[in-house]
């Protein structure tokens, strides 16, 4: 078999690239798709929950899978500078490819509540750091306008490059379980990222490329395997905000977003429109989940399967945790959840969590007495 070298390489025939395009990439995708053992059996349900660890990719988010493919876009056509509002995760994936191919990368970047790992590797990779005094809102509509006056490409996901890259998510699970599941749960912030499932879902549905002669309603002519209409089975697609955050549930943009993932800390979704397309075909929902479930999802994975997401990811968990309980997620169902980012992008949160969650940190002398009393007194 050949060596896995990255999700263009392998799904080169349902991307955008042609024989002699310049990949740049980083072996991203083939992220693990993990069972859930110890939570469903607590939750007394009979569901199966898999948890799809985009935490796992090279920047350690799901943003690689877009951004392999706008940057190879972006470097195929001559740019030389990429450019992106970002709440982190975006930034870090964009400065990581630009490093790869040669180019700069602009970042703006909020005024604080940025988590620590995502500044990391944006300042490490050679990113132009931006911090600007506003949200991402604001970030998005001066990347905008700037990108009208200055050479310089836009790398957030209103690029469609970025969605067809995103897409591959839903192939690799449809080919793994060997179907579709019955419901994929994502945290939602610009409405990108389920959007490029619903993509993805709808191309693995389609009986054939040839069949398939409606042309996908997104992807604005970029898929080579036009789908979407006539199809099989398809997941319903639930998008889960931040109650502080949370558009999609009020139906109408909110101006002072907040909320403790702050990936996700978004007020005025770039794919709004697509959204709720997708949530419309798809007969899925969205809902909230206040910041006290979201970080009660991240320690319950982490101490009860030893898996480790960001504050955002854990919202898809949560909600699904939710509408499991409550039955809006019907028994026998198998569910599948995006965990998008990696939970080493948020050291500060993960530590002031497992601290308020009794997590116990002994400082004791170098002495075998002591560590001894440690271990017997646990
Ligand atoms: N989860 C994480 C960890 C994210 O970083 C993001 C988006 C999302 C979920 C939401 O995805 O926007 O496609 O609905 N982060 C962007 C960024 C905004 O700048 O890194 P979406």
């Amino acid at each position: 078999r050949p060596r896995y070298t990255g999700l263009i390489d392998k799904y080169r025939d349902r991307l955008p690239v042609h024989d002699d395009t310049r990949v740049i990439g980083l072996g991203e995708g083939n992220t693990p798709l993990i069972r859930l053992n110890n939570i469903p059996a607590e939750l007394g349900r009979d569901v199966d929950i898999y948890v799809k660890y985009e935490g796992l990719n090279p920047t350690g988010s799901f943003k690689d899978r877009g951004m392999t493919m706008a940057v190879t876009q972006a470097v195929n056509e001559g740019s030389k500078a990429i450019i992106c509002a970002s709440t982190g995760n975006t930034s870090a994936s964009a400065a990581a490819y630009a490093a790869r191919a040669g180019i700069t990368p602009f970042v703006i970047i909020p005024d604080g509540k940025i988590a620590m790992g995502k500044m990391a590797q944006a300042m490490i990779e050679g990113a132009v750091v931006i911090q600007i005094q506003g949200n991402f809102d604001e970030g998005m509509r001066l990347v905008k306008e700037v990108a009208n006056e200055a050479p310089v490409t836009i790398v957030n996901s209103i690029n469609p490059y970025r969605l067809q890259g995103q897409k591959t998510a839903a192939f690799e699970i449809v080919e793994e379980l060997e179907r579709a599941p019955d419901y994929h749960c994502l945290p939602v912030g610009n409405a990108g990222n389920i959007t490029a499932h619903w993509i993805g879902y709808s191309e693995m549905a389609a009986s054939s490329p040839k069949d398939a002669t409606d042309a996908c309603s997104f992807c604005q002519g970029h898929c080579k395997f036009a789908g979407g209409a006539s199809v099989g089975n398809r997941p319903k697609m639930v998008g889960y905000q931040a109650a502080g955050s949370a558009p999609f549930l009020r139906g109408a943009y909110v101006d002072d977003p907040d909320t403790v993932a702050t990936a996700i800390r978004i007020g005025h979704p770039q794919s709004w429109d697509m959204a709720w397309t997708v949530s419309q075909e798809s007969g899925g929902w969205f809902d909230e989940c206040a910041d006290a479930e979201i970080l009660d999802a991240q320690s319950l994975l982490a101490r009860r399967e030893g898996i480790f997401c960001e504050p955002a990811s854990a919202a898809s968990l949560a909600g699904a945790l939710r509408d499991i309980q409550n039955g809006r997620i019907e028994d026998g169902s198998t569910i599948v959840c995006t965990l998008t980012g990696h939970g080493l992008k948020d050291p500060d949160t993960a530590i002031q969590q497992a601290e308020e969650r009794g997590g116990r940190m002994h400082r004791v002398p170098a002495e075998l007495g002591a560590v001894k009393e440690a271990i017997l007194g646990n």
